[in-house]
């Protein structure tokens, strides 16, 4: 297709990288995706492939490597970035503070360089619900202050969406996507979250319990200030976060100004529970689950899920799939990735 838009997407193996290539070549976008494969696989690149029936370039690249990124824009006329390079557990980013803020802040950092050299500006973020903290109001609206980060995780995101503020001044064009806790798998069940090592998420957790993979599932903490004393959070399908990124990337394409920075909560609006997502899977998939109730887990924030209304409004995107579908899809994956299905 003649003059098509060429995306660059950083982390474009991981979990919403991915999910977001399959979103942009069916949205007839030319795609170049980079990994370093740490936390994915080549094989979801392959998923990506079969899901589309489409091709996409695919570099081993760490975002880190300022050569191998100039070395890249070099040969590659990008329109924009998406940037999902980044780690992303929260409470491993209490246990390795260091590396949380040398990989997320300088990949960024370098990633900034690189576009501002060859003249590719704008770029859309993969930021978090982390950076509110605990937010005084719920549901929770972009307005809302950044108080202090539960997690080095969500403080790394603070200062990511700070810099970028500040590089607009330097005609670099930013839509920061603030996602609350993605979940699920693509539909056809060819790709999904890949687990390595023991989940620090709850719904691989959950779905490996299920599988048989982990003994139980702990859920952390039933003393919060909530109705049934878990903690209170905004689960939406890993595919409504993706396609957010294209009304996201459309979005930039329509402004004509050269300063842009907006912010937008990516979530359902629904606040659910830990226990309540437990009985749910446990209903919708009539797979028993072994769970018990522990600790709380440092990092956590009691309670927290969006006030969508913003997105909606001006990138005209609205989320699809309820939280039935995202557990449904969620556990085919892992039923695919066991051998199960
Ligand atoms: C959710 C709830 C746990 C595991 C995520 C992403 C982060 C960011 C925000 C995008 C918590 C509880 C978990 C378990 C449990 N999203 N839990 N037992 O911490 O909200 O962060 O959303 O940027 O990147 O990681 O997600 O799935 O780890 O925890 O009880 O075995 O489930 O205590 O209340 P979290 P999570």
């Amino acid at each position: 297709m003649k003059n098509r838009k060429h995306v660059l997407v950083t982390g474009g193996a991981g979990y919403i990288g991915a999910h977001t290539v399959v979103e942009l070549l069916n949205a007839g976008y030319e795609v170049t995706a980079i990994d370093t494969l740490e936390r994915s696989e080549q094989k979801i690149i392959e998923g990506v492939k079969t899901i589309t029936g489409k091709t996409f370039g695919f570099h081993k690249i760490d975002c880190l490597n300022k050569v191998a990124m100039n070395q890249l824009f070099s040969t590659q006329q990008f329109d924009s970035v998406i940037h999902f390079a980044a780690y992303k557990s929260v409470n491993e980013s209490v246990e390795k503070p260091l590396m949380y803020y040398h990989n997320n802040v300088g990949s960024l950092i370098t990633l900034l360089e690189v576009m501002k050299q060859h003249k590719v500006r704008d770029l859309i973020f993969s930021s978090s619900c982390t950076v509110y903290g605990q937010p005084d109001r719920i549901p929770v609206d972009e307005s809302a202050p950044f108080k202090r980060a539960e997690s080095p995780y969500g403080a790394s995101k603070q200062l990511c969406e700070r810099i970028l503020e500040d590089m607009t001044t330097e005609g670099i064009r930013v839509v920061s996507l603030r996602y609350f806790n993605p979940i699920g798998a693509h539909p056809t069940g060819l790709i999904g979250e890949l687990p390595i090592g023991v989940p620090n998420n709850l719904v691989p957790y959950v779905t490996q319990t299920a599988a048989g993979v982990r003994a139980q599932l702990t859920v952390f903490g039933s003393d919060y200030n909530t109705p049934d004393g878990s903690c209170l959070r905004d689960f939406i399908h890993v595919c409504d976060v993706a396609s957010a990124h294209v009304n996201a990337i459309q979005f930039l394409e329509e402004q004509a100004s050269a300063s842009v920075f907006k912010t937008y909560n990516l979530g359902t609006g629904i606040g659910v529970s830990v226990l309540e997502l437990v009985k749910k899977f446990i209903a919708v998939t009539g797979v028993p689950l072994n769970y018990k109730i522990g600790a709380r887990r440092p990092g956590d924030v009691e309670k927290v899920y969006a006030n969508p209304e913003k997105i909606v409004k001006e990138l005209g995107w609205r989320y699809q799939y309820d939280l039935g579908q995202s557990l449904q899809h969620a556990w085919q994956w892992e039923k695919k990735v066991r051998g199960l299905a």
